[in-house]
């Protein structure tokens, strides 16, 4: 089935949507508080109960890494680095496999140091 996107500034955004930085999908992009835990967290939709490929695209125009974890359900499932990608315009996707329940399931990244999330574009799966 072709994939569905979810854009960042329909979810739930701990900081403010933005559309400063060129290069995004939708109408903008969510720029999380540069703090611990300041999340954005997606609901989606899953037909069926299973392992799914979820990507997500970012910016990072710093060069240190902006760490999240990845909370499905509440639960964690991995760490993705977000590593710098050159610019705030340059945007880049990172994959996560995770296991979903059938109907509705929350995503969250959750930012592990003080710099919070890199900004989010879209979760797409
Ligand atoms: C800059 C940039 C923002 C970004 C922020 C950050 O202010 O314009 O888009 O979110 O840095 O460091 O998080």
């Amino acid at each position: 089935a072709a994939a569905t996107r979810y854009e960042a500034e329909a979810a739930a955004c701990t900081g403010t949507v933005d559309s400063n930085h060129a290069g995004y999908s939708g109408s903008g992009f969510c720029n999380g508080s540069n703090a611990v835990g300041a999340a954005v967290q997606f609901t989606v939709d899953a037909a069926s109960a299973g392992v799914v490929s979820l990507a997500v695209r970012f910016a990072n125009g710093t060069t240190a890494g902006r760490p999240a974890d990845v909370l499905v359900n509440g639960t964690r499932v991995t760490t993705l680095a977000f590593a710098g990608t050159g610019a705030w315009t340059t945007w880049s996707t990172s994959t996560l496999t995770a296991n979903l329940n059938a109907g509705g399931n929350t995503v969250r990244f959750s930012p592990t140091t003080a710099d919070g999330l890199p900004n989010i574009d879209y979760l797409e799966l």
